[in-house]
This record gives C-alpha cells, structure tokens and sequence, in this order.
C-alpha cells in the first residue's frame, strides 16, 4: 500500500488541521537514528520518543529510571532522522512534577538539547499548573490520561483505566482542562473506546489512542511491539505489523553457522 508522504515538516497547526478534516493521525514511538529514518520515509505524521525506551531499549520493567539526559540523546538521533514528523519527546518520571520552575527548566533543557518539537507529559489537573507554564513559556506539549505507566506503583499494575463511572468522570473533566490550557494533543492509554470516542468529541485538540478503540483522531504503537521486536509482550490492543524478531533470530542463526563452518566470508566478500 503506498502513502502520500508530505515534503513539509509536520507542524502542530497541521495536526489540529487533519482532526478538524476527519484526516487520522499515525504516531509510532522511535529511539535511534536508523529506525526512525524508516519511520520517518515511511510518512508516519508525529514520532514519539516515548519514555518506554526505558523498557524496550534500557530493558528495565518500568519507564521510571530514565532520566533527562537520557531522553535528550535518544532523542537526538530521532530528530537527526525527522524530515518530515512532528517530533515529540516524554520527559521522564521526576522531571515535571516538583514544581511549575523545573518543569519548565527541564521542558527547554529538551527542547534546546535534542532539537525536538514538542513534549509529552503524564496527567490531568494534579499538573495542571505546570503545563500552563509550559505553554505560556511556547513549549507545545502533549497530554496523555487513562493508564499513564509513570503511575503503575500508584494503579498496582497495567490494567485497563476509567472502567468506572467515576474515574470516566475524571478523565473527561481532565481532558476538556488540557484542551483548554492548550495542549496541541492529547494521549489516551488504554480506557473504553467508547470513553476515548466521547472523549475525542469533547475537545478541539486532536487525540491519540492506545488501546483505546478506533474513534479516536489517530493512532499510537511503540514500534518495537508493532514490528515484533518485542516478542514477550502482547496486550488485546497491541497489532503486530510484521514479525521482525523472528527473522532477526533466523538471520543471526545463518551468521553463526556460517561463521563456525567458515563459508562466511568467501573469497569474494574478503580482499
Ligand atoms: O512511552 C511511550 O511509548 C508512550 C506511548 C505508549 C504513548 O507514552
């Protein structure tokens, strides 16, 4: 299936264009140079280095250890590949919550440091104050409710959010607070597609989903799960689009067999 892939670098602009032209939106998260400039060629609209890198690239169980420094180079080599998506970048678990000041602080250390274009942060109106700062200082920011991971000691576990009328209450009333401080989209993790759909009326701004049906403006996958990479992991919500870490293990088997018997390299791959 060929895409039409824009020459012109995505903008936040164009983001609330496609929602408000019924134009779905395709996010993938990317980490490194290589794959995030197949990501990119591809024609995925916005690039996420989402802070899952601490799982799929550092391997740790949470997305809690990361820290600043280690998004701001991971996110280096993404905007190095970026021709044409917006790129957004998370800011980790520590990072924004202490106070308006070193949200801010940390936003533009980001921003300046890798060159990205916008940032992502986790929750409603517990950190409301800080995104308004954020804003009023021209930092485009990003909103993300329902299951935010940074969270998981607090929910016990990954399971699915706002099942209950109260919390749905609260995510809505959450949302409509971001979209009014003027966040330029907003994640929704794994709740009720029939939630993130209400939810996606509700606001001006354009809303992403995981695992959160499809009435949402566009779509999420971290791309090491949706590639198959990531073979140990796989929620209802997650399609694996190709199942690249079982070739990666074939390729690898033939190198090493090749490499013990010696037909690799042959005389003609050796000068
Ligand atoms: O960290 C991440 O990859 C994310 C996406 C799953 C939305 O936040």
């Amino acid at each position: 299936m060929s895409v039409h892939v824009q020459n012109t670098k995505m903008t936040t602009a164009r983001l609330r264009a496609m929602k408000q032209n019924g134009e779905q939106i395709s996010v993938l998260t990317a980490y490194d140079f290589t794959l995030a400039s197949l990501v990119d060629e591809a024609g995925t609209d916005v690039m996420l280095v989402g802070d899952s890198a601490s799982n799929v690239v550092c391997g740790n169980a949470y997305t809690l250890p990361i820290t600043v420094d280690e998004m701001i180079f991971l996110t280096r080599g993404v905007v190095r590949a970026a021709k044409h998506a917006l790129v957004v970048c998370d800011m980790p678990f520590g990072s924004y919550q202490v106070s308006e000041e070193e949200a801010v602080r940390n936003a533009v250390r980001i921003l300046k440091e890798s060159g990205c274009d916008a940032v992502k942060l986790e929750g409603g109106e517990d950190i409301l104050p800080q995104i308004k700062h954020m804003i009023h200082a021209g930092i485009p920011v990003m909103g993300h409710l329902g299951l935010t991971p940074q969270s998981v000691n607090q929910f016990g576990g990954y399971g699915l959010r706002a099942k209950e009328k109260a919390e749905a209450d609260k995510l809505l009333h959450d949302a409509k607070l971001l979209d009014e401080a003027g966040c330029f989209s907003i994640v929704l993790e794994k709740i009720p597609a029939e939630l993130a759909a209400q939810v996606t009326k509700a606001v001006s701004c354009p809303v992403i989903g995981i695992g959160a049906g499809n009435g949402c403006d566009g779509q999420v996958l971290v791309l090491h799960d949706m590639l198959g990479l990531n073979q140990g992991f796989q929620p209802k919500f997650l399609r694996r689009f190709a199942q690249l870490g079982e070739q990666v293990k074939q390729a690898v088997g033939e190198y090493i067999t090749a490499v013990k018997d010696q037909t690799f390299p042959k005389a003609e791959e050796s000068y």
